[in-house]
């Protein structure tokens, strides 16, 4: 009679151990769900400034001006929007850095046609999209630089003269 009396309590302790287990499993279980949806992830994408800039088989973006908020993710696309194949018409996105000399900076990114016109070794770069042909677009994702304005160029040799504009941080 006692040892079953015994026994009866360890299963008690034990469906109460699992029971309550069981219960957190749940808990746990329903915190990670309202994490997954929570708005953390919208919250982050209203705080980045998206750019869309076209290239055009006319050897033109269509912008001459981009202007961004400082200290903000960017998500920055270039689509190139014409037909023509990348070796004619191919076009990028450069940022420079300010001071760069562009027709400097132009020539040597002509020579560096083995990494699509950008230049290696060169600090002249903030960042920059592929190289694309008609039809292709580039995403990339960077932090706006410093407040102030800088150059923006297609590096594809010969294209600077008309592809280039300011990309002004305030
Ligand atoms: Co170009």
């Amino acid at each position: 009679m006692k040892i079953l009396k015994q026994l009866a309590l360890v299963m008690l302790a034990c469906t109460l151990v699992h029971c309550g287990n069981a219960e957190k499993k749940e808990k746990d279980q329903v915190k990670l769900k309202s994490n997954n949806s929570s708005s953390a992830s919208s919250k982050e994408d209203a705080n980045v400034t998206e750019v869309v800039l076209l290239a055009t088989d006319q050897m033109q973006f269509n912008k001459s001006e981009i202007r961004v908020p400082a200290g903000k993710p960017i998500k920055f696309t270039l689509r190139h929007t014409g037909t023509m194949d990348i070796k004619v018409m191919g076009h990028n996105f450069v940022l420079l850095t300010q001071g760069t000399e562009i027709p400097a900076f132009a020539n040597q990114a002509a020579s560096a046609a083995e990494n699509d016109y950008i230049p290696e070794n060169t600090d002249a770069v903030i960042v920059h999209t592929k190289l694309l042909g008609g039809g292709q677009s580039d995403t990339i994702d960077f932090d706006a630089p410093e407040p102030g304005t800088y150059d923006f160029i297609c590096s594809f040799p010969g294209h600077y003269a008309l592809m280039k504009g300011k990309f002004i941080v305030e």
